[in-house]
């Protein structure tokens, strides 16, 4: 796939199954993620790779982290099964400086890794989905995950083999989010 393909075709696949990326496929997606307009060289970011008996630890840091809210049992059962919606997640936290560079754009510097790496995920023939829900905002999962309580969950992004091919989206015409100052 050429970049100008990739880039017009990207869209996101919930339906992931095993295998996940490995080794080298891996290795391309994280140096995407780190590839990324950064503004003063900060690496305002942290991936969390979870995979394995990982998506078990995790579904374990999510449920507890509801449970810690309410006693819904059916949230709670819908929370246990999240994780396993891929074989592989990364987390995507930020890793804020104290610098000059707003902490908004480290923020935003993060999401770029997340897309980067959606963007490599794709090209590579995986497919991939950025989630975030209330467990991103949620200081429990953030301890758990030895993220600074200071930091953000910027998301979580689901990878994996397509279970199912989706149809390609339509086109979204620019035209009303564009104007000319010529
Ligand atoms: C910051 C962010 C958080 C998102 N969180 C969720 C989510 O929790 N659940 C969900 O179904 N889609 C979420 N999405 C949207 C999907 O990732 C996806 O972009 C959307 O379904 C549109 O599909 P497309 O990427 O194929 O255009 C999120 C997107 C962004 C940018």
């Amino acid at each position: 796939m050429n970049s100008t393909d990739l880039l017009l075709n990207r869209q996101s696949n919930p339906f992931l199954c095993d295998p996940a990326p490995a080794n080298d496929d891996l290795h391309k997606i994280l140096s995407a993620g780190m590839r990324v307009p950064d503004h003063g060289g900060l690496l305002p970011w942290h991936f969390t790779i979870v995979e394995g008996e990982g998506l078990q630890k995790l579904s374990e840091i999510f449920v507890n982290a509801v449970k810690l809210k309410t006693d819904d049992q059916a949230k709670i059962e819908k929370t246990t099964k999240m994780p396993f919606r891929a074989p592989m997640i990364i987390v995507v936290s930020t890793k804020y400086v104290e610098h000059k560079v707003p902490k908004q754009e480290q923020l935003v510097s993060a999401g770029c890794s997340v897309h980067a790496m959606q963007m490599m995920a794709y090209s590579l023939g995986f497919g991939a989905m950025w989630r975030t829900g209330d467990l991103s905002y949620n200081n429990s999962v953030k301890y758990a995950l030895n993220i600074d309580l200071n930091d953000d969950i910027v998301g979580y992004l689901y990878v994996g083999s397509e279970k199912k091919q989706l149809p390609t989206k339509p086109v979204k015409p620019y035209d009303n989010h564009v104007t000319y100052l010529k």
